[in-house]
């Protein structure tokens, strides 16, 4: 595949809710990136999974991701915890992985012109889709922080679900993603570790965006 040449490539991994996609969204408006939210392909999956039921095949899925674009990613029924929890058990087929590769690696390495580069979250685009970024950071926060934030997000959308369900399903998610054999998520040795836990979006922001510069003035 042809890359690009000179432009920004930012890889994020972190588990559910670790605010990733926020600081993915802030790396992108100020550096001027594509961004991507790699999960969204996979719900979008999960999403199939759950509406063909029987019919659940590589053929349909294949339909799906050929014509995938991130308006199709953007709807807002791909966020909910049903589509979540099937996206993680579609995220163990080797067949679904390198289906949805292509399209991962044509928006981290050939983003359109307008944009100076691009960031990717999700959990293998350190460790498998882009190996060789500029920047890798690993993105993570306590269980129950993740809990507490993914709950008052799901209140915002005004879904009704329980504190103690959002918890069960995201450690239910941790292990799964953690322990799959197929692109687990784990921290790189050249990721750098940003702990979400005790700083704020702004903070946590201030810190990449410190690290960040600090290459790119060299
Ligand atoms: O990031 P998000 O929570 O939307 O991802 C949903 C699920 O998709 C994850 O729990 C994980 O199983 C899967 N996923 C993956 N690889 C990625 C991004 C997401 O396996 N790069």
């Amino acid at each position: 595949m042809k890359k690009r040449k000179n432009i920004i490539t930012v890889a994020i991994d972190s588990p559910a809710a670790a605010g990733a996609g926020t600081q993915a969204k802030y790396i992108a408006k100020y550096y001027n990136l594509l961004y991507l939210d790699t999960g969204k392909i996979y719900r979008l999956i999960g999403k199939l999974k759950i509406n063909y039921q029987n019919n659940f095949n590589i053929n349909v899925i294949k339909k799906y991701v050929d014509k995938v674009n991130l308006d199709i990613l953007n709807d807002k029924t791909l966020l909910s915890d049903e589509v979540a929890k099937s996206a993680s058990l579609i995220a163990k087929n080797s067949r679904i992985r390198k289906l949805v590769k292509n399209f991962q690696l044509q928006c981290a390495y050939n983003p359109p012109k307008k944009f100076s580069g691009s960031v990717l979250d999700g959990r293998d685009i350190t460790s498998v889709i882009m190996k060789d970024a500029m920047f890798k950071f690993y993105i993570t926060a306590n269980l129950k922080i993740r809990a507490r934030r993914r709950y008052l997000e799901f209140k915002k959308l005004k879904k009704r679900i329980l504190y103690k369900d959002v918890l069960k399903s995201l450690r239910n998610r941790d292990n799964l993603d953690r322990n799959r054999v197929l692109s687990p998520l784990k921290k790189t040795k050249d990721s750098i570790l940003i702990n979400t836990s005790k700083l704020s979006k702004k903070a946590c922001f201030k810190k990449i965006k410190s690290i960040m510069d600090k290459k790119l003035k060299n």
